[in-house]
């Protein structure tokens, strides 16, 4: 399943993305070699970053 239809990411890049690297979901775009367009997506993506880090606390997202 799509997570972003603009740039064809897959949710399950996006999580294996979240596991391994800092960032929000934006960040995590950008590490995958895309960049965000029509924005839609990002409010859903940040939620299923934070899913798969085990938490809905968004401050968790940005690096230190
Ligand atoms: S659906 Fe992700 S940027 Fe448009």
């Amino acid at each position: 399943m799509y997570i972003c239809v603009c740039n064809a990411i897959r949710e399950s890049e996006l999580r294996t993305a979240a596991r391994e690297r800092l960032g929000d979901a934006e960040m995590l775009y950008l590490s995958l070699g895309h960049e965000p367009q029509c924005r839609q997506c990002l409010a859903d993506a940040e939620k299923i970053v934070a899913h798969e880090r085990g938490t809905t606390d968004m401050r968790t997202l940005l690096p230190h």
